[in-house]
């Protein structure tokens, strides 16, 4: 067999690329509807060697990436955490260090309670080139194509954005009695099952009652089911209609703009039709 002249240099370079470590992109892949990714994360997805992947991103962004890519699943549903975040993190870290290009796509935007910030701190840690490509966050997103703006002059100064989960008992918690005096947005993540303690807690704090409310389930996507009502009935509302997760909960006069603009539910209509 005729060795290529080049051969040696081959293998050197291999060699070095096995020492070298390679990279890893956190990146945000939008909110659900798999065209709200950005460019540039779409670009990185389609050049990775291995792309770790949440049970948030829509698997239509899967078929994107190199059909040799290696896949890997490390997805959380609520109650039941298929990988702890310190084997994510250990994956990412050897992936990289045996010289691959990891895409590691999350939900949304990964520093928006994507734990993005953890995962980019260990790389850190690690010595491993990374980038962070942010993305398209449900938490304004969502609204959005519930027709809800998260600002609007006539309506309000400011959203926050808050976790209704309690999380770890480390963890800073939510002072929801000054979130009611705000008199702002409120865009509440995670907080399904919480509703009816954070909206007890949210009137106690001096928030009125009937301030408008809407709960959206799978939001951006065709399956997206959008429930409204005063703050007082928003928890009952949902648990009827058995809202579950994915979902988030919208609270403020903003609100009441979406009746007017509900602009995807009625292309979803019209599509159907
Ligand atoms: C762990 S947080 C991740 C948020 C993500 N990093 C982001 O920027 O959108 C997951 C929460 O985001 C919200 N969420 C994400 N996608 C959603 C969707 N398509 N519809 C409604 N809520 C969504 C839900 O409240 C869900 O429990």
């Amino acid at each position: 067999m005729k060795v290529p002249a080049d051969a040696k240099t081959n293998i050197t370079d291999t060699v070095s690329a096995a020492a070298r470590p390679g990279m890893v992109y956190l990146i945000g892949a939008g909110p659900g509807d798999p065209e709200l990714m950005t460019v540039k994360g779409l670009r990185y997805l389609r050049s990775a060697d291995v792309v770790l992947y949440d049970r948030l991103i829509n698997p239509a962004l899967l078929q994107e990436a190199r059909p040799e890519a290696t896949l890997i699943y490390v997805g959380k549903g609520p109650g039941c955490h298929t990988m702890a975040q310190d084997e994510i993190n250990t994956i990412l870290v050897s992936q990289a260090q045996q010289g691959l290009t990891v895409a590691r796509l999350k939900g949304g935007d990964p520093f928006v309670f994507g734990r993005g910030g953890e995962e980019a701190l260990a790389l850190v840690e690690a010595h491993i080139p990374y980038e962070i490509i942010p993305g398209i966050t449900s938490a304004i997103a969502v609204p959005a194509y519930a027709g809800i703006p998260v600002t609007h002059r006539d309506y309000t100064t400011s959203f926050t954005v808050v976790t209704g989960h309690k999380g770890r008992s480390a963890s800073p918690t939510v002072n929801w009695e000054a979130l009611a005096a705000l008199d702002g947005t409120l865009v509440v993540l995670m907080g399904v099952k919480a509703l009816p303690d954070v909206t007890q807690r949210l009137i106690a704090g001096g928030m009125d009652p009937t301030t408008p409310a809407a709960v959206i389930q799978e939001g951006t996507t065709p399956q997206q089911r959008v429930v409204t009502a005063p703050l007082a009935e928003i928890a009952a509302k949902a648990a009827a209609a058995d809202f579950s997760t994915p979902a988030l909960t919208v609270i403020g006069s903003v609100v009441s703009v979406g009746e007017a603009l509900a602009w995807y539910q009625q292309s979803q209509i019209a599509s159907e039709g």
